[in-house]
Formats: structure tokens, C-alpha cells, sequence
């Protein structure tokens, strides 16, 4: 055989010889029996005296991997035990469910990050203030502090969880105590522990079209049927809810990636739904606290009277997404199996961080943050608004957006929201103009790419978490000129 051999340097080549022949027997690349080049051969070919292979040889069959027959060759020891080889066709490397097939990769983080980085979802880590959180989490990693080793409750810890009650008290207008809180590693926890416990293979569960496709991904890997809902400039499109679901997944007050806050009729209109099926709706509440405009609707679990959804809450936009910090609070019906399932999956989340958040919370720091930080990104958004309306109205119509870290713009062919979107025209487009947009420095994200099972809608998606206000005019020129072609 033409067995490859690589050398590396001048030492030891006998050595290496020996550990690549070796290697090659015990991973099946030479099989039994099968003859080994003649060391003559094999010592032209690397470059290396024939006494430097018959030592490697030598000891190769001095421990039992090869034999020789005189005048016939050295071949792979027929005294090796090897397990039997499978019949072929049934040889097949470990294979993961097949549910499993249904899930996309998860998204990387770009090779580079763009100078202008529209991309949505994701805070300013700049002006989080750090110093802060060190001092909490140091202090929570003393000796004193930590008290015992012990595993914890997988509920949470009992602080943060009164802290998040009295927060979504007052933030949200939440009515929750501290036994409805459970501590999740941020809401994509919070919504396969949701999966666990409401989903079986094959249910049928709904989600907002377009929508949030790490939701989506829990679903299916939970076996799940998943069945995209239309969204209209009034949020989801509660009557076109297919029959036999039995489980909703809703982001009312921004939805994402839209932005369009659920109106309080449709809010209505849902939970009459739910009660009507014995249905649960999962509500998202994960970036409301940037609200800009408007008087805030009531989420759907403080207009729940029946104990029919579960909501969920994060630390990743308030604070930071690579914190992992989120909370879900459940009606009593389903909380003790969700206290299960949060055991079952990781025992509980990290003690120190949620201690050090329980004080980040009630010492204040949180809501003064949450303020500046809803100036900071109202400015943003206002000018992003603003640029689109102005320098871009001839390609994009911006979404009207109460709140949040994003804004969406549809594109002039795509139908708006108050129309059904029953065309799919043009959505090519706009990937074609982000990959442009690309190469000249912005990233921004296509609308297209959330679409679940409706026709993609033609526009793109407005991040402002890492682009400064005074960076905003820049980076919508650039993409402005990948539109003239200039
Ligand atoms: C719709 C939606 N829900 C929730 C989250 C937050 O998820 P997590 O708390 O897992 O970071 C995001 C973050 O981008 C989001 O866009």
C-alpha cells in the first residue's frame, strides 16, 4: 500500500514511523493481513536510511502490530485483536434523533464585526457599568458570602427572586410573588424548560410569522410541529391560530423581529383563545423596559385572569446577553414541574451571579441604568427613524416601534402591514443588499430571514445597541449608497 507517512524534523524518525504505521493499524486504515510497504521502498520514499525503518518495523512486530514472512513481506499482524468489522452497508458513525435534523446551526458571530453593526438584539456593552458589577460579584465570591458548597435551589435564589417580583411589580405592572419566580440562564432556558414541560413530539405549537428563530429552534427540538402565525400592524394574527394547538409563543410588547406592539384588542382576543382551547400562551417580554412612545399596553399576564401564560424576562438587553441571567414566572399550575425541569437540565444557575443580581436590583442600579440607557437608545432610534423616513423613504418605510434595542424597514415592494403578506416578491432583493451593505462596512439583518412558513417580507432590520448616535448618519449613508449603486 501507498501508506502516507509525514516526518516532521530529524529526530526520532524511527519513532515517528512507528507511531503512524501503529496509529494506522488501530484505526482501521490498514486492515489485517493487509502488507506494509517493503522498508526499502518506504525508506527511498522518506527521504531516510533503511536502518531507520527496520527499526520502527522491528518494533512494530516486537509488539505484536505486524509480522514478517520471509519473502513474502510484512504484513499487519494477524495476532491482533480487533473487534469484528460490521457487515457492510449497516457501518454508520452515532447518529443524533432526527428531530434533530429539523434545527438549524446556531448563528456564529461574523468572521469580523462590521464598522457600522446593525445587527439586532444586542445592547451597548460600553456603557454598562462594570465596576459596579465587579464590586457585587467580588463580594459575592468571598468566603463569608458563599457560606457552604451545597447545591441550591433550582428555583433560585430566594433574594433575586423577591428582588424580580418587586421589579416586574413596578417596571411592568406584573403581579407576581416570590414562589411564581424561577431564575433561568436567560430566556432561551426559560422557553425549553417551557418545551419540556407543555411540548411532546408531534404537538402542534405556534409562533409569530416572522418570528424568533431561537424559539422556533426549541420547539423543534422538542419534536414539536411548529406552525408560523401571520403578524399585521396589530401583532399576531390571533384567528389564523391552526386547530389542535395547544401552546403559543408571543412577543406583545415589541414583537420581534417586526417591532409592532400587540394591540390591547388583539391581547384581549388571545387570551380568549387560550381560555376557549385550555390553552398556554408563552408571552416574551424581552426588551420592553426601552419604551419610548405611547402608553404601555398591560402584558398579557397581568390581563390574564385564568393563569394561562407563562412570561418570560431578561437580563441580556438591560444588561448584558453573555451574563446568561433571565426569569420565568409561571401560574401555580405548571411551576413545580417548571422547578423539575430547570433541576433535570442544570440543578439551578450560577449562586454568585444571581446573588450579585438580587443587589444590582434592589440597590437601584438596575433602574437607574435601564433609564439612561432608554435615553441613550431612544436617541438612536429616533434618528434611525428619522434617516430612513428622509434619506432612504424612496426604498424603505420604517415599522412604527414603541420600544426596544431594533426597528424594521419594509421595503417598497413588500406589501404593508395592514395587507396580508401574500407575496413573496422582491425579498432576494434585500438580501442582495446586505451582502452589499457587507462589504461596504454595515451589517444589517433581512427581514426574509425570520420568516417560519409565510412568504419572506421584503425589508431589513435596524439593530441600534452598538452603533453610537453619532455613528448612525454614517453608517445609513454607506448602506444608502449601496442602493444608488454610487
Ligand atoms: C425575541 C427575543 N427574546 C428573547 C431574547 C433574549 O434571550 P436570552 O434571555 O436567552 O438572551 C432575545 C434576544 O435577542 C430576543 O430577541
Amino acid at each position: 500500500v501507498d501508506l502516507h507517512v509525514s516526518l516532521e524534523g530529524r529526530r526520532d524518525l524511527a519513532g515517528q514511523i512507528y507511531g503512524q504505521v501503529r496509529d494506522a493499524i488501530l484505526d482501521g486504515r490498514l486492515r489485517l493481513g493487509q502488507a506494509l510497504p517493503p522498508s526499502r521502498e518506504l525508506a527511498s520514499r522518506l527521504a531516510v536510511s533503511r536502518n531507520t525503518v527496520g527499526v520502527a518495523y522491528d518494533r512494530l512486530a516486537a509488539e505484536g502490530y505486524i509480522s514478517g514472512r520471509v519473502g513474502a513481506g510484512t504484513f499487519v499482524s494477524a495476532r491482533l485483536h480487533r473487534e469484528p468489522e460490521p457487515a457492510e452497508g449497516h457501518r454508520s458513525a452515532p447518529r443524533p434523533h432526527a428531530r434533530w435534523d429539523a434545527v438549524p446551526d446556531p448563528v456564529g458571530l461574523p468572521a469580523t464585526v462590521a464598522e457600522f453593526d446593525f445587527r439586532a438584539g444586542v445592547p451597548d456593552a460600553r456603557l454598562f457599568p462594570f465596576q459596579t458589577w465587579r464590586r457585587l460579584m467580588a463580594d459575592e465570591l468571598r468566603a463569608s458570602a458563599v457560606h457552604t458548597a451545597a447545591y441550591a435551589d433550582p428555583a433560585g435564589h430566594q433574594r433575586l427572586r423577591a428582588a424580580i417580583a418587586r421589579h416586574v411589580g413596578v417596571a411592568r405592572a406584573v403581579r407576581a410573588a416570590d414562589c411564581d419566580v424561577l431564575i433561568t440562564n436567560g430566556t432561551q432556558q426559560g422557553l425549553d424548560l417551557a418545551a419540556r414541560v407543555l411540548v411532546g413530539p408531534g404537538d402542534p405549537v405556534a409562533v409569530e410569522d416572522p418570528g424568533y428563530p431561537p424559539a422556533v429552534m426549541v420547539f423543534r427540538s422538542h419534536g414539536a410541529r411548529v406552525h408560523g402565525v401571520p403578524v399585521d400592524a396589530h401583532g399576531l394574527v390571533v384567528d389564523a391560530i391552526p386547530d389542535g394547538v395547544r401552546a403559543v409563543y408571543v412577543s406583545p410588547s415589541h414583537q420581534f423581529p417586526l417591532g409592532v406592539a400587540m394591540s390591547l384588542d388583539r391581547r384581549m382576543a388571545l387570551l380568549a383563545w387560550a381560555r376557549e382551547r385550555d390553552a398556554v400562551i408563552l408571552e416574551d417580554d424581552y426588551d420592553s423596559e426601552f419604551r419610548f412612545a405611547g402608553r404601555p399596553i398591560e402584558p398579557l399576564h397581568s390581563l390574564d385572569r385564568d393563569g394561562r401564560v407563562l412570561y418570560f424576562g431578561s437580563f441580556s438587553k438591560v444588561m448584558l446577553p453573555t451574563l446568561r441571567l433571565g426569569f420565568c414566572i409561571a401560574p401555580p399550575s405548571l411551576y413545580p414541574a417548571l422547578r423539575k425541569a430547570k433541576f433535570v437540565a442544570d440543578w439551578h444557575t450560577a449562586l454568585p451571579a444571581q446573588a450579585a443580581l438580587a443587589r444590582f436590583v434592589d440597590d437601584g442600579t438596575l433602574a437607574r441604568h435601564v433609564r439612561r440607557m432608554r435615553s441613550v437608545y431612544q436617541a438612536r432610534h429616533d434618528l434611525i427613524s428619522a434617516l430612513l423616513t428622509t434619506e432612504l423613504g424612496d426604498w424603505f418605510e420604517p415599522v412604527p416601534s414603541p420600544a426596544g434595542l431594533h426597528l424594521s424597514a419594509l421595503h417598497r415592494s413588500a406589501p404593508s402591514l395592514s395587507a396580508p403578506s401574500l407575496s413573496a416578491s422582491g425579498w432576494e432583493d434585500t438580501d442582495a443588499i446586505a451582502l452589499r451593505a457587507r462589504a461596504n462596512g454595515v451589517e444589517v439583518v433581512p427581514l426574509a430571514r425570520f420568516a417560519v412558513d409565510g412568504p419572506p417580507r421584503s425589508g431589513l432590520v435596524f439593530g441600534y445597541g452598538m452603533v453610537p448616535v453619532e455613528r448612525i448618519p454614517e453608517g445609513l449613508a454607506r448602506l444608502r449608497a449601496c442602493l444608488t449603486g454610487r
